[in-house]
């Protein structure tokens, strides 16, 4: 838990910490801004009953400082930041609170950029458009484009390994098919793979079979013998004991920190299983909600090159990972390698060949 704001901003490199208070709509919120070194921060606005301010606090900037990895990951020219709103969504959400918030937002002058995440709808977004120019995310569902994302970074794997990035004939278990598992599947048996599936949601499985894909029970989706296994459910999935057990060649999926520890990724790595880190893999949807706020419609051409690029980005982290476990004669993994490989484009502020351009306030 911070217990030196100043001490935290400093050693993690914020920007700024803004805590608004509205008596009349009951707003308690905390925007944090990472960085704005090659544009606006972006990042979504949560809603959720914290037990104090710090735990706010703590979610706004360990989300924010994610958000800039995420950023970097997408080759977009955008910070990272994040917005909380203390309170129970199911209780405290009202109109009065939104259009607060959406003012708060308006004030920071475009130095924030923001839209849905847990507790806050795209129904809650359009509302607060009314009063705020700084919103993005709401003519557009970013999943679909983030499971796009997920299918590009298999085919750079597939390349890395085996020099040839089909998936037809390849074998894929996905864990989780809600709005991005779903569209990732149908897109895999499209192109010719054979897709096993888990879920907690038995409509969902039923969905799945109707296009075409197989169907096991949740904890049965670890043990499938395949050539790509895919989480695109919840976070932390990856323990040191999954990895031990995993039976694939590569690991990509869209849920954020698949990984429990960094320990999980070295065995994958020693295990000679290629994990594509998260935040790269999946920064499809963030790449369509930064076009969607810059261009407001969207170029599907120009959003396809820009979500391809994943792949790209991918390889290069792969390659350097080789590169650095060479160089330091210990396994890095490629989660290891990605943070490095982002954390010297922080430093060297390197821009990508995206072509979103810098500070848009
Ligand atoms: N939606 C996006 O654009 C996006 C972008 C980046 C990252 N992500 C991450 O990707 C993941 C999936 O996102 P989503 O939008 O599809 O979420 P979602 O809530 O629509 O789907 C998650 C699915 O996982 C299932 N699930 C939960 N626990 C499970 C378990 N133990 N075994 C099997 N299935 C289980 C749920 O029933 C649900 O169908 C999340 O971790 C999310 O944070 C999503």
């Amino acid at each position: 838990m911070i217990s030196d704001l100043f001490a935290e901003m400093e050693r993690e490199g914020f920007e700024e910490v803004v805590v608004f208070h509205d008596r009349e709509s009951r707003l308690k919120a905390v925007v944090a801004i990472h960085t704005t070194v090659k544009g606006s921060a972006i990042g979504g606005t949560r809603m959720w009953e914290y037990s104090s301010f710090h735990h706010a606090l703590n979610d706004a900037l360990s989300l924010a400082r994610a958000m800039t990895f995420k950023c970097i990951g997408a080759g977009i020219e955008f910070g990272g930041g994040k917005g909380v709103i203390a309170g129970n969504p199911a209780k405290d959400k009202t109109k009065k609170l939104l259009r607060s918030y959406a003012e708060f937002i308006q004030s920071l002058n475009g130095k924030f950029v923001t839209g849905e995440d847990v507790g806050v709808t795209n129904e809650d977004v359009r509302y607060m458009k009314n009063y705020c120019d700084f919103l993005t995310g709401i003519n557009y569902d970013p999943s679909s484009f983030t499971a796009y994302g997920v299918f590009h970074g298999m085919k750079a794997s597939m390349k890395y390994l085996y020099g040839e990035e089909s998936l037809e004939g390849m074998h894929v278990a996905i864990q989780g098919v809600g709005k991005v598992g779903m569209e990732l599947a149908r897109i895999l048996v499209e192109n010719g793979a054979r897709v096993t599936v888990s879920d907690l949601n038995r409509e969902r499985l039923e969905t799945c079979k109707s296009f075409g894909a197989e169907c096991v029970e949740p904890h049965q989706i670890y043990r499938i013998e395949c050539d790509i296994f895919s989480p695109c459910a919840l976070g932390g999935v990856i323990d040191e004991r999954v990895a031990r057990s995993l039976e694939c060649r590569i690991v990509a999926g869209s849920a954020n920190n698949q990984l429990k520890s960094d320990a999980a990724g070295k065995i994958l790595a020693r295990r000679g299983i290629l994990y594509a880190p998260d935040f790269i893999v999946n920064a499809g949807g963030l790449i369509t909600v930064a076009n969607e706020y810059i261009y407001g419609k969207l170029d599907e051409e120009r959003l396809e090159r820009e979500i391809e690029g994943i792949g790209d980005r991918l390889i290069e982290v792969f390659r350097l990972s080789e590169r650095l476990s060479d160089e330091r004669g210990e396994v890095i993994s490629t989660h290891q390698a990605a943070i490095e490989w982002a954390l010297e484009r922080m430093r060297s502020g390197r821009s990508d060949s995206s072509s979103i351009s810098r500070k848009y306030y």
